[in-house]
């Protein structure tokens, strides 16, 4: 009965097994162990026990117990110790562990999050008084549920905080205690949107009603209660409790209390949505608290979501709208799709309820009113209903009626009846009606071995990490090879199906499967690179045959070059053939037809006891040479002696030089006339010593040993390489050698077997001729099993082996001549694969397309060769001409690889394009597959989307596909692949797409009925796709935040396996890391800035801004909408790049006032500076204010030439006030002396009488004196702040002047968003870039409002002016000492007065007026006596330097200036 309940679960097998062991111990006295079940067993789960194996463990404990025959077990006790220990909570068991089953519980909890759609955060409070928690899974899901970040705050009520382990208290999670029998639950929790119960023993003694009350009060309308139950135990917990002695709980009790509990939960007022079970014993159900009874819905709140967009669009574009204005509203609007089972109505409302107004969208899909599928359009009635092309018909008795379809259609939803009635009282937005169950789609994570399956042909290959590691076999059904095939040379080849038994092992394969040598050209043509040597039989005949292929004979078939096999001689077995192949023609080749041996010569074999080496012991001892070898252990040495009679003194270390030194030796000092060698490393390189070394080498060791195997030869010797790694390595070769005429002879077999036409052969001929005379005998052998492929592998890497390395895929039969019940292979779990049959045509819709242009090369490399791209305009641009030239050329002049890529612009969207496109296709070759890429995309909210944008989307993707569906089912062809690009924005949704949407369901449904109708048909809802296609060059969009972008190549990888499974909708997209959720609303909203920089904000300086970083603007959406929406702090894109890290910082501890202040201190310093016009004025002087009466006040300008920064003072002045202006003629005035000519001959021109009244600021001020001095001034007012500025030298370098000006027109900048434009600008090399600089930042800052059209010659003149004032001032200081005389003698001539005006935050001691005084004399270079009554002294408030344009600033400068002009 156990077994029934939970049939493959060996471990639970075993512990029902041992209950029943311990049971029968208890019952019989003399203890005997029940036969069914052996120690050995029992300890081999015991060993393998994982930590949730609990229940295995007890009962393991209580065996052990029940074993002991001297003691007299008490098993009662036993059993209530283990259940005090921790150790030993069974809620800790797997089969507790209900959270981790998916369809269990992610369904539940994804209905959930769907309906806070499309709201962010979710409350949750998990109600646990066990210890098998199940928020780390459920959190994970509600978290990742969207394309969008969910907030989830996750609250577990617990028995005992203490008890709770570690990695659950260190996570996000808030703990809180509960004990259910004495307190009522805690305020915190209420209004959670969802709460989860794990029903355990500690809550059955409490009064279910009052439970479930407070459940139900503390739950926010709407919001949901998911209770887990066991409702049935396993044999050996019901064993256990038998064994407890306590009243023993059964399944009966469960039962009960589940009925209770339900009923109990539907009194207080939850209705129940959904009940799921699992096979081992826990059910799941779904409740929803639902305050307002049901309403019926308005007829006009229903609306038919037919096949044809046209039908609704602006019905239900209408209702969105006006939903979205009338928040307040509760109706519900119901999208009713029962036309077809190809609607698109899932996709349609995922999008639109995360649009505006979306919330109140509810869906009824509803297949059980179907309109049947049999329809048959060649048919009467339905041909007549297709010739009389009337929108709506009705069939009734027979005869067909027109009538409002769509009305009848409204009238047949009856909200009244069921199950209707419950789908509007459960209020969940999506419902699928089937069978007359009410369900919905759902996703689940695809089985961990989704891409495994048995399979008797195979191969083997590395997997995706190339190590040894990932070698697996993959299942051979889907290779095909080509009709046309043709080797490396161009020559079309003849293939011959064989069965592979035995393949052959090389170094080589182990250098490929490290990835320790490159892998060559051969990439080009295949994805497998290992095995190339086989032996088996030929399909057809059932002849024995070995021979070579490029790769992939590590296998249980190939389709073998008949120029590259041959018979197996008699004597030998498969093994023995294999084991001669690439040894015996290495050996062959190397030292019969290279080096030309010769009888009796001397040679030195490197690695002899190797394949290669034993073939060359074995051909030389046939050629009665001199041999020396050496080997690497002293098994090696034996075994060569032994089996090659070779003497003791013959033989050395290749670990070490000494073989060197002996042969010289033996061979009196001239050395062997051939070395065979594949040693490398610096081992072997021993000095040459006197006399000649051996006359051949034969190598075979790798490495820089290299170099010291030429010291063993003997003049004119040769020496023959065969080891591949220096020569892929491209080692260099001392010259030296070679005076002594030495041959170097290097050997690569493979290249000569795939590049020379007849090598084989010969290698064959020779092979046979020498079988059975002595020169040839086949190698030891070590065999491993195709299980064992790794070991093989592994074995070979240690260097141990002796011989030859052979795995085995097929027994060999006894009868050697058998021609048919060849011995089948072991059946394998392997890894599918997708192959293309180079022998079929592929189409791909919309293949010009980004992802299309990559998926053809992926494709051409897994086999296809025929392609009918299709498109609109065709080929158009530059790049889509380079990637078909250049798959047209990859494989340069290799017929093998020729490929016929046709682009076809016939029409999918019509029958007639579709035929025709099927039928071009078919003229290439039989169709394998479609792909349907096509795709326009017109992304708008439905509220601003056009009926003819949303057509042109849904046609683009729903029309080529159903009458490619369509017509390749009428024309029978049978297609391996039929599939289309779906999008995750159908699957789970993406506001602005819900035509995109529609679409990608309409085709997943067809999908469906495919798969229902035995065909292929596969949707794959893609999430956003880096490097290529319609998001690449786009940043995606903020909704999509908790995804990112796939690389190409990944989804090219996955693609390998989707296109093997059997589903019809898969989904496939890369999830954004999770912030860590701990903590406030602000640490919250900046963990996602760290971790979407990167960044250690510990180590990360703070001054640096966001955008320095290199935040991208994709989540600067999410920061700029996170700020706006959360805190109402509204700051432009441009502006989130500005933050620094030290805000972000402050921010995160709570200094939300800060960023507020900086979002505002922002808008007014752009508002500010985009009223200052940057244009230079062409007119002499302009007016400042609107007073027209009185004496004028004449400005000078300040530095930047424009008046802006005075305007607000000018308006506040009694008198008119006149700028002057700093025009374009100005720039020639090369001096202050010039400058003030200008102005004197200005003034004389507005007030010919002279006692004009003159205002200078800054640099203006130093104008106004030399005026005071020159010219007939009445009265000068200044503000000083020169007198504050320290006069250096340096002030006149670059750096300085261009600070200046950066300080002018920043001023109001906020400080970090200024030192950041200093950082910027100073970086600069020269001043002409500098000042660029400032017109950029500036402009970045503004924006578009900023006039700036001469703003860059506005700087620079700055720039000059700036230094002409600073040189003044600098030559003036100089010369001021010696001149005070003569100064002070004009000064005390002059006719004007000065009223001098100090901003109050500038002076450092306001109160000494006489320092004030004096440093006021330094600066303008007025003399220390004679100003007595003429120089006037005010100080005014101001808030400090940078505030001088503050409104009271202003106002107080503005009354002093009235005060002193009145006085006249
Ligand atoms: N890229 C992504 O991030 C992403 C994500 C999820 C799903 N997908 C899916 O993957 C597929 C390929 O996407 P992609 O990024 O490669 O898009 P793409 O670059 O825009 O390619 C789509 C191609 O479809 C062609 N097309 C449009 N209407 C056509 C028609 N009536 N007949 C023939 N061709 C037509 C267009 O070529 P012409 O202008 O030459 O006609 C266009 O080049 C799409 O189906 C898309 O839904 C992509």
């Amino acid at each position: 009965m156990y077994k029934k309940v939970i049939p493959n679960i060996s471990d639970d097998l075993i512990c029902s097994l041992i209950g029943d062991k311990i049971k029968e111990l208890n019952e019989s006295k003399d203890k005997k162990v029940i036969p069914n079940i052996s120690d050995d067993l029992v300890n081999k789960y015991i060993t393998d026990m994982k930590d949730n194996h609990i229940l295995l463990k007890i009962m393991n404990e209580v065996y052990k117990g029940s074993l002991d025959e001297n003691q007299n077990i008490d098993t009662n006790k036993v059993i209530t110790d283990l259940q005090n220990n921790p150790e030993y909570d069974l809620s800790l068991d797997y089969i507790n562990e209900v959270s981790k089953n998916e369809h269990l519980i992610r369904s539940l909890v994804d209905i959930v999050s769907e309906c806070f759609v499309p709201r962010k955060e979710i409350k949750v409070l998990e109600l646990n008084l066990t210890k098998g928690f199940m928020a780390r899974e459920v959190d994970t899901q509600l978290a990742s549920s969207h394309i969008y970040p969910i907030d989830v705050s996750y609250t577990i009520a617990v028995k005992s905080v203490g008890g709770v382990s570690d990695d659950y208290k260190n996570q996000s999670f808030k703990l809180i205690e509960w004990n259910p029998e004495n307190s009522v639950f805690p305020t915190e929790i209420n209004s959670s949107n969802f709460i989860l119960l794990k029903d355990s023993n500690d809550l059955w003694d409490i009064d279910l009603d009052t439970q479930l009350q407070d459940m139900f009060d503390v739950i926010s309308d709407k919001g949901f209660l998911l209770s887990v139950f066991r409702y049935q135990l396993t044999e050996p917990e019901l064993a256990l409790n038998q064994m407890n002695g306590k009243k023993a709980l059964k399944n009966a009790d469960l039962e009960k209390r589940i009925v209770d509990f339900v009923k109990a939960a539907q009194s207080v007022g939850f209705n129940l949505i959904a009940r799921k079970l699992d096979s081992i014993g826990s059910v799941a159900i779904l409740f929803r608290k639902l305050f307002s009874e049901p309403k019926l819905p308005k007829k006009e709140n229903i609306i038919q979501i037919s096949s044809n967009p046209e039908k609704w669009f602006e019905t239900l574009k209408e209702k969105i709208v006006e939903q979205k204005e009338n928040e307040s509203t509760d109706e519900s609007l119901w999208l009713i799709a029962n036309d077809s089972s190809k609607n698109g109505i899932i996709g349609l409302i995922n999008c639109l309820r995360l649009e505006p107004g979306g919330e109140c969208l509810r869906c009824v899909f509803d297949y059980d009113n179907l309109i049947k599928g049999s329809v048959k359009f060649t048919e009467k009635p339905y041909s007549d209903i297709l010739s009389n092309d009337l929108p709506i018909n009705v069939l009734k008795n027979g005869k067909t009626l027109h009538i409002d379809y769509d009305n009848l259609i409204k009238g047949s939803v009856k909200f009244t009846e069921k199950p209707y009635s419950d789908i509007l009282s459960n209020d969940l937005p999506i419902n699928v009606l089937k069978n007359g169950k009410v369900g919905t789609y759902r996703h689940f994570t695809l089985n961990k071995d989704y891409d495994k399956k048995e399979s008797n042909d195979y191969f083997l290959n590395v997997g995706h990490n190339r190590d040894l590691a990932s070698l697996q076999w993959y299942d051979s059904k889907n290779l095909v090879t080509s009709k046309d095939d043709y080797d490396l040379i161009n020559n079309k080849t003849n293939k011959i199906p064989c069965n592979i038994y035995s393949a052959g092992m090389n170094f080589r394969d182990v250098m490929f499967a490290t990835g320790r040598i490159a892998s060559g050209p051969q990439m080009l043509f295949t994805d497998c690179l290992i095995g190339f040597e086989f032996a088996g039989r030929r399909a057809d005949t059932g002849e024995r045959v070995c021979g070579f292929d490029m790769s992939r004979c590590y296998a249980t078939s190939i389709d073998a070059n008949d120029e590259l096999i041959s018979r197996i001689p008699d004597n030998w077995s498969m093994d023995d053939a294999v084991s001669v192949l690439s040894t015996y023609s290495t050996v062959w080749y190397g030292l019969i037809e290279r080096a030309h041996m010769q009888k009796g010569e001397s040679i030195l074999i490197h690695s002899g006891a190797g394949g290669v080496g034993q073939a060359a012991i074995s051909i030389c001892q046939f050629y009665e040479c001199d041999i020396f070898v050496t080997i690497g252990t002293e098994d090696k040495k034996k075994f060569l002696m032994n089996t090659y009679n070779i003497p003791e003194n013959r033989i050395f270390s290749s670990r070490n030089t000494q073989f060197k030194y002996k042969i010289k030796e033996i061979t009196k000092g001239k050395g062997v006339d051939m070395v065979l060698n594949s040693l490398t490393g610096d081992k072997l390189d021993a000095k040459i010593t006197k006399g000649k070394g051996v006359d051949m080498v034969l190598n075979s060791l790798t490495g820089d040993k290299l170099d010291a195997s030429y010291e063993c030869i003997a003049d004119c010797g040769r020496f023959v390489e065969i080891g591949k790694f220096d020569l892929q390595m491209n080692k260099q070769l001392g010259m030296f050698s070679f005076l002594r005429d030495i041959s170097f002879i290097g050997v690569s077999v493979d290249q000569k077997l795939y590049m020379k036409r007849g090598f084989v052969i010969r290698f064959f001929e020779w092979m046979h001729k020498n079988c059975d005379n002595g020169m040839i005998k086949p190698i030891n052998q070590n065999v491993f099993k195709a299980e064992e492929a790794e070991k093989a592998f592994r074995f070979m890497t240690t260097g141990k082996h002796i011989g030859k390395i052979v795995i085995r895929t097929r027994e060999e039969e006894s009868n050697k001549n058998a021609k048919s019940g060849f011995t089948p292979t072991k059946k394998l779990v392997v890894t599918r694969k997708t192959y293309f049959n180079p022998n079929k045509t592929y189409i791909i819709t919309g293949g010009l397309g980004g992802f299309g242009l990559e998926f053809i090369h992926w494709m051409m490399f897994l086999g296809a060769r025929k392609f009918v791209l299709t498109s609109r305009y065709g080929v158009k641009t530059d790049y889509q001409k380079f990637i078909l030239k250049r798959l047209a050329s990859l494989g340069g002049n290799l017929k093998q690889f020729a490929t016929k890529v046709v682009v076809s612009t016939h029409d999918c969207n019509t029958s007639e394009g579709t035929k025709k496109l099927l039928a071009d296709a078919q003229n290439l070759a039989p169709i394998g597959g479609v792909f349907h890429l096509a795709l326009v995309l017109n992304d708008c909210l439905l509220e601003n989307q056009t009926i003819d944008k949303f057509q042109e989307t849904i046609d683009s993707k729903t029309k080529a596909f159903e009458n490619l569906d369509k017509i390749s089912r009428e024309l029978s062809i049978d297609l391996d692949y039929f599939v289309v690009f779906s999008s995750v924005a159908c699957g789970k949704g993406n506001a602005g797409q819900s035509n995109y949407g529609f679409a990608n369901s309409v085709c997943e449904r067809i999908c469906e009925s495919r798969r229902r109708d035995g065909l292929h048909g596969l949707a794959i809802q893609w999430g956003p796709i880096g490097d290529v296609g319609v998001l690449a060059d786009s940043e995606i969009n903020t909704s999509l935040a908790a995804v990112v972008k796939q690389r190409i190549n990944s989804c090219l990888e996955i693609l390998d396996k989707l296109l093997q499974t059997d589903n019809s909708v898969v989904s496939c997209l890369v999830r954004a890391k999770r912030s860590v959720m701990s903590g406030t609303k602000e640490s919250k909203l900046v963990n996602q800035v760290w971790i979407a920089l990167g960044i250690d904000p510990k180590t990360t300086p703070n001054h640096l801004t966001l955008g320095e970083i290199g935040m991208e603007s994709m989540f600067a959406v999410e920061l700029q909408q996170g700020l706006e929406r959360e805190y109402d702090i509204r700051v432009t894109l441009n502006d989130i790049k500005n933050i620094t890290i030290g805000m972000m910082k402050d921010f995160e501890v709570g200094k939300v006032d800060e960023m507020k202040r900086f979002a505002d201190e922002i808008k007014s310093c752009r508002t500010k500076l985009c009223k200052v016009k940057f244009i230079i004025p062409s007119d002499a002087c302009i007016r400042l204010n609107n007073v027209t009466t009185g004496k004028p006040l004449y400005f000078f300008p300040p530095l930047e030439g424009i008046f802006t920064s005075l305007e607000g003072l000018a308006e506040k002045i009694d008198r008119p006030v006149i700028g002057l202006n700093w025009t374009r003629d100005m720039q020639k005035l090369g001096s202050l002396k010039e400058i003030t000519k200008y102005y004197i001959q200005l003034l004389k021109a507005l007030e010919p009488k002279g006692d004009y009244d003159i205002f200078g600021h800054f640099y203006g001020a130093l104008i106004a004196m030399k005026m005071l001095k020159k010219a007939p001034v009445g009265r000068a007012i200044i503000i000083d702040m020169l007198s504050e500025v320290t006069l250096d030298e340096d002030m006149i370098s670059d750096d300085s002047l261009v600070e200046i000006i950066l300080s002018f027109c920043t001023k109001d900048v906020p400080t970090v968003i200024q030192a950041k434009m200093r950082r910027d600008t100073m970086s600069k090399p020269d001043v002409p870039t500098k000042l660029e600089q400032i017109t950029t930042e500036l402009k970045e800052f503004c924006g578009k409002s900023l006039v700036s059209r001469d703003l860059d010659e506005i700087l620079m003149n700055s720039y000059k002016r700036a230094k002409l004032f600073t040189t003044y001032r600098l030559n003036m200081k100089s010369k001021f000492k010696k001149m005070k005389l003569t100064i002070g003698e004009k000064y005390m001539r002059m006719s004007g007065k000065v009223l001098i005006i100090k901003p109050f935050q500038m002076v450092e001691d306001v109160a000494n007026v006489e320092r004030v005084t004096d440093k006021i004399k330094n600066a303008y270079f007025l003399p220390e006596a004679g100003l007595e009554g003429k120089l006037n002294f005010e100080t005014v408030e101001s808030a400090n330097t940078q505030d001088l344009e503050a409104h009271k600033t202003i106002e107080r400068m503005a009354d002093t200036i009235n005060k002193y002009l009145g006085k006249r």
